[in-house]
C-alpha cells in the first residue's frame, strides 16, 4: 500500500521571498489553480501579516479552491494568527502555520529571547491557534542549526498543545544529507506524541544540497515535503518540488512504497506558468524542467537513445508532460477557438483578458506561420501577467548597423499623455534604455538581461527578461515579440511599471521582524 508524502507547496510564500519574484493577486490565484491540477496536497498561498496584497491573494485563493488545504503563515504572534485565520475563513481546508527560531543564534540575537520563553511562546500560540483552527503547523525556524534534545522539548509541548504538522526546516540550508536524515530519525525516535502528527522537512538549497536533503529527510520518517516550483525561493531557493516528486517516483527501489499524489504530467506546464509569471528563468540544465533536461546532444548519446530509450533516459518526457508544441491554431480561428485553446492549456482568463491575449494571438499568426501551446503560453504572460500599465510602449524604433551609433525614438503613454524622446547608446539595447531613462525621469540600474527563444526556427518569439534594482529590491519584467529590440523595450518598461506599481502599493506593507 502507498505510504502517501504529502506536498506542501509553498511557492507563493517561500518562493515569492525570492528577489524580484513578487506576484500581484491576480497572477497568483493563477499559479493557485494550476498547483490544484498539478494536485500538491497544501498550498501556501502567504504570509497573511505582511502585507493587504498578501491577505486579499490568501483569502482569494481560499475562496475560490476545493481541492488542497490552504494555509498562511504567522509568526508566533497573537496579531499574525487572528488574521491568518480571518484570510482562510472560507477555505474548505484551512491550516494555520506558525514558526519560532530554535537555534541559540536566532534566539539570543534575532528574538533576544532565553530557550524557555522560547518554549512558552511556542506553547502559547500553537494553543491560541488551536482555539481559531483545527489544522495547525508549527515549524522551528533553523531547526537545522539548534539543539536537538531543545527540538524534542519545543516539538512535544507544541504537539500536546494541539499541533497536527511539526516542521523541521534547514533554513540556511546549512546540513549535510546524512546529517538531516540522523536529525529527523532522532526526532522521529525521541519525540513523544510525533507518531500522532505529520513530520514535515522543508530544505533550503544554500550548499546545492536540498532536493537531497529532503529525500534524506523522507528515507528518516518525514512524511510531508515543502518544496516550490523550479527550487524558487530566499537566496539559493528551496527544494525543486519536481525534483523531489520525480526522484521518489524514478526510484522505488530505494524509496519503496513512498509515492507522492502529484499529477506529474502538469510539472512542465507548472514550471513555464511560474517562469512566465515571475520572470524567473529557468537555467536550461535545470534537473527536470530545464530546456536541455531530455535533450541529447552527443552522437553517442543520440545513438544510444534511438536504439534503446533507456541507455540515457532515466525517465520519460511525457511524465512530466513534455510533449512537443503541437500545431494548435491558424490563422482563421476564431475567438471560440483562441478561449477554447486557453482553457484546454489551463488558464482561466476574464473576457477582457481573452480579447487582449486573441488580439495579441492575431497579430502573431500574421506574421508566423506555426503557433503552438509555448507561444500562447507566451502571450498570455505577455498580456496578461504583467503590473498595471504606469507607462505602456507606443511605438520604438532603432537605427543601428556597425557603421553608425545606435539610436533609439520612443514614444511611451503614462495615462493619457503622450511622452516621446530619442536618445543614443553605445549598443542598439541601451540606445533604447537611455530614452526611456530620459523619458521617465529616473535612472534605472539594470542588473541583468537574458534572452531567449520561446520555440526553434528563426521565426521565434523573442523572451527578453530583465531585473532592475531599486535600493535593495529587484524587480522582474519580461516581454515577448518576433523583433527582440521591441521585447527588450517591453521587458524594461514592465520592470520599470513593477517597480512603480510596488513603491505605490508599499504603503499597505510591512516588513515583519521578530
Ligand atoms: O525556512 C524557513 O525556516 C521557513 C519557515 C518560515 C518555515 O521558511
Ligand atoms: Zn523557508
Amino acid at each position: 500500500m502507498t505510504q502517501w508524502i504529502k506536498i506542501f507547496d509553498t511557492t507563493l510564500r517561500d518562493g515569492e521571498q525570492s528577489p524580484g519574484c513578487s506576484m500581484n493577486k491576480e497572477e497568483k490565484l493563477e499559479v493557485a489553480y494550476q498547483l490544484e491540477r498539478l494536485n500538491v496536497d497544501i498550498i501556501e498561498a502567504g504570509f497573511a501579516i505582511s502585507s493587504k496584497g498578501d491577505f486579499e491573494s490568501i483569502e482569494l485563493i481560499s475562496e475560490r479552491l476545493k481541492k488542497p488545504v490552504i494555509c498562511s503563515l504567522s509568526r508566533a504572534r497573537k496579531e499574525d494568527i487572528e488574521l491568518s485565520a480571518r484570510a482562510i475563513q472560507k477555505a474548505k481546508f484551512g491550516r494555520i502555520h506558525i514558526f519560532l527560531a530554535t537555534s541559540p543564534l536566532h534566539m539570543e540575537y534575532k528574538l533576544k529571547k532565553t530557550p524557555e520563553q522560547v518554549l512558552e511562546t511556542a506553547v502559547e500560540s500553537v494553543k491560541y491557534a488551536k482555539s481559531l483552527m483545527e489544522d495547525i503547523e508549527f515549524s522551528c525556524e533553523d531547526a537545522g542549526r539548534s539543539d536537538p534534545g531543545f527540538l524534542v522539548k519545543v516539538l512535544s509541548e507544541v504537539i500536546k498543545a494541539g499541533a497536527t504538522t511539526v516542521n523541521i526546516p534547514d533554513t540556511v540550508g546549512y546540513l549535510m544529507p546524512a546529517e538531516y536524515g540522523d536529525l529527523i530519525r532522532y526526532l522521529s525516535q525521541n519525540v513523544p506524541g510525533i507518531e500522532n502528527v505529520i513530520m514535515s522537512v522543508h530544505c533550503h538549497n544554500d550548499l546545492g544540497l536540498a532536493t537531497a536533503n529532503s529525500l534524506a529527510g523522507v528515507l528518516n520518517g518525514a512524511s510531508q515535503i515543502e518544496c516550490t516550483v523550479n527550487g524558487i525561493g530566499e537566496r539559493a531557493g528551496n527544494t525543486a518540488l519536481e525534483e523531489v516528486v520525480m526522484a521518489l517516483k524514478v526510484r522505488p527501489d530505494i524509496y519503496g512504497d513512498r509515492g507522492t499524489k502529484i499529477n506529474t504530467k502538469e510539472i512542465s506546464k507548472t514550471s513555464r506558468l511560474v517562469s512566465n509569471i515571475t520572470g524567473s528563468v529557468i537555467q536550461p540544465n535545470k534537473a527536470i524542467v530545464g530546456a536541455n533536461a531530455f535533450a541529447h546532444e552527443s552522437g553517442i548519446h543520440q545513438d544510444g537513445i534511438l536504439k534503446q530509450r533507456r541507455t540515457y533516459e532515466i525517465m520519460d518526457a511525457e511524465d512530466v508532460g513534455l510533449v512537443e508544441g503541437k500545431l494548435v491554431l491558424g490563422k482563421h480561428s476564431g475567438r471560440h477557438a483562441f478561449a477554447d485553446k486557453l482553457q484546454e492549456i489551463g488558464f482561466i482568463l476574464t473576457k477582457e483578458e481573452i480579447e487582449k491575449a486573441f488580439e495579441r494571438f492575431k497579430a502573431l499568426c500574421d506574421q508566423k506561420k506555426e503557433i503552438s501551446d509555448k507561444d500562447i503560453e507566451s502571450i498570455v504572460a505577455d498580456e496578461v501577467y504583467q503590473a498595471p500599465e504606469i507607462y505602456k510602449l507606443q511605438y520604438v524604433q532603432v537605427i543601428g548597423g556597425n557603421t553608425i551609433r545606435p539610436t533609439a525614438s520612443i514614444q511611451l503613454l503614462k495615462g493619457d499623455t503622450l511622452i516621446e524622446g530619442a536618445g543614443l547608446g553605445a549598443g542598439p539595447v541601451d540606445a533604447i534604455y537611455c530614452t526611456i531613462d530620459k523619458l521617465i525621469g529616473e535612472p534605472i540600474t539594470l542588473v541583468d538581461f537574458s534572452i531567449h527563444s520561446v520555440t526553434g526556427g528563426t521565426d521565434a518569439l523573442g523572451e527578453v527578461t530583465v531585473r532592475i534594482r531599486d535600493k535593495a529590491q529587484i524587480f522582474i519584467g519580461r516581454g515577448s515579440s518576433l523583433d527582440v529590440l521591441v521585447a527588450s523595450a517591453k521587458a524594461y518598461i514592465a520592470a520599470i511599471n513593477r517597480m512603480l506599481h510596488f513603491r505605490a502599493a508599499s504603503s499597505d506593507r510591512i516588513k515583519p521582524t521578530l
